[in-house]
């Protein structure tokens, strides 16, 4: 049924309707129940507006003066949830300037001169995110700090490390939990420079083409931060790279993450039995009384699934936009909105787990103790105290292995005799050498695994990651 347009509505485009929007597209317009989170964003930006249009002698001081007390108060209103969300006023910066018309009566309509909700929107957006991105900062910190205290009191734990999760070579658990300190690191240090890379303000371009009022875009730009406006007012209202570049880092961050948490769930399982999951971060089974599950870790691994589809889905609703500003962009929020908390919490939930979890040293001892773990250190020994070249090397130590396996054992318990049926050259000098100790002490090239480097890589990874 086609309503008339109503008079009184709030809604400041009515002007030109004959008839209301249906109540479906009022529902789907609507943006009010998510993008309400911006609002101490949208009164920040409307005070530095206010502010220019003032001295720029477009209002008076005393207009000023109201205007702010005006917006002070409706972030109270709003702070103590006194607000009453209208989905015909679509989203939060329509709710802010029809209530500070309600407060302050006519003056309020002057605040919208110069400015659109196209410039609004992304600056508002803008702002936000960039305090979003110093808090995933600081819990990126937290967590390689909870990797970092668990690597220092690992430094010769060994256990086996793997490629294609079969037993490869001896490392130290505190190489492998580094490993993820920089990866986080690289993180931290993208989130740095898209902070930067973006720290531009949108304000003043209106809605695409600029104003023809005397305004002054480097005050709003200063008073909130930016390092200055953007240079073109068509690029800045339809621009969202600073979220798809946020979108990303989060999606790095989760993989990360879930990678991690794979890791967890594979060491808590019985084959591995390397962890024992903190009671806090696992959950029981309805049915199996001795059950204990890597819940957080699942979840975790989880969530990434879904973080990756909010980068999948703003790159879809951009990617064939026309220049200036579509409606197709407030699509762009639910999916950052859920990506930054959905990371924020998860990051969380890991450096409160990593400083749970014990680690059963022993059962990751045992492990070394498969695969022929020292295998490589057999054919290297041979290139170093017999001078075979490494494929010749690699040849030899084929043979022993395969010899090991038909002994049932490994490839340091067969004796002497053994090798030299393989290779007359070897002798006790060599065979002798073969030890998980040495194995992991010999690794000292930049990088390896040798307790020595993960000490100084410690102390440097503190130094870079945790000074603050
Ligand atoms: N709620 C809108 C958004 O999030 C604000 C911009 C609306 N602009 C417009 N011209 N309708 O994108």
């Amino acid at each position: 049924m086609k309503k008339k347009i109503n008079k009184k509505s709030k809604n400041f485009w009515r002007g030109r309707f004959i008839e209301s929007p249906s109540e479906t597209m009022v529902r789907i317009n609507s943006s009010i129940s998510f993008d309400k989170i911006l609002y101490e964003k949208d009164i920040i930006a409307s005070k530095a507006h206010a502010t220019m249009l003032c001295n720029q002698n477009i209002i008076t001081k005393e207009e000023l003066k109201k205007v702010l007390n005006g917006l002070t108060k409706i972030e109270k209103e709003i702070k103590q949830n006194k607000m009453q969300f209208n989905d015909e006023l679509e989203d939060i910066h329509t709710h802010v300037e029809a209530r500070l018309i309600e407060l302050i009566g006519a003056l309020g309509k002057k605040l919208h001169t110069a400015r659109s909700r196209n410039d609004q929107v992304a600056t508002d957006t803008k702002i936000w995110l960039r305090e979003q991105n110093k808090i995933i900062d600081k819990y990126l910190e937290n967590l390689q700090l909870s990797l970092i205290e668990k690597a220092e009191t690992n430094i010769f734990t060994y256990m086996p490390g793997f490629t294609h999760l079969q037993v490869a070579q001896p490392i130290t658990l505190a190489h492998h939990l580094l490993a993820y300190v920089n990866m986080f690191g690289r993180d931290r240090d993208n989130n740095k420079s898209l902070i930067e890379r973006h720290n531009y303000s949108p304000l003043g371009s209106a809605a695409l083409a600029g104003t023809s009022f005397n305004i002054n875009r480097d005050e709003t730009s200063n008073n909130l931060g930016f390092k200055s406006p953007m240079s073109n007012s068509i690029d800045a209202v339809s621009d969202r790279d600073f979220i798809l570049d946020s979108l990303n880092l989060c999606c790095s961050i989760s993989i990360h993450l879930s990678r991690l948490s794979e890791e967890i769930i594979l060491w808590s399982s019985p084959g591995f039995d390397f962890i024992n999951l903190p009671d806090t971060f696992s959950t029981g089974s309805s049915i199996m009384p001795q059950k204990k599950n890597p819940d957080a870790a699942e979840l975790i691994r989880g969530k990434s699934g879904r973080v990756i589809g909010n980068y999948v889905t703003l790159f879809n609703i951009m990617k064939a936009l026309p220049l200036a500003y579509s409606k197709d962009m407030q699509e762009d929020k639910e999916p950052l909105f859920d990506s930054i908390q959905t990371t924020k919490d998860t990051i969380n939930v890991m450096s409160e787990m990593i400083k749970e979890i014990k680690f059963n040293t022993d059962k990751m001892l045992k492990m070394c103790n498969k695969g022929h773990i020292n295998a490589t250190d057999v054919a290297d020994a041979l290139v170093a105290e017999l001078g075979v070249p490494f494929r010749d090397a690699h040849m030899i130590t084929g043979k022993l292995v395969a010899k090991a396996d038909k002994k049932k054992i490994q490839i340091h318990e067969l004796n002497i005799k053994d090798f030299k049926k393989v290779d007359k050259r070897i002798n006790n000098k060599i065979v002798d050498k073969i030890t998980l100790k040495a194995s992991v002490k010999n690794r000292d090239s930049y990088g390896g695994t040798n307790p020595e480097n993960i000490r100084k890589e410690i102390i440097f990874s503190k130094e870079k990651w945790c000074n603050d």
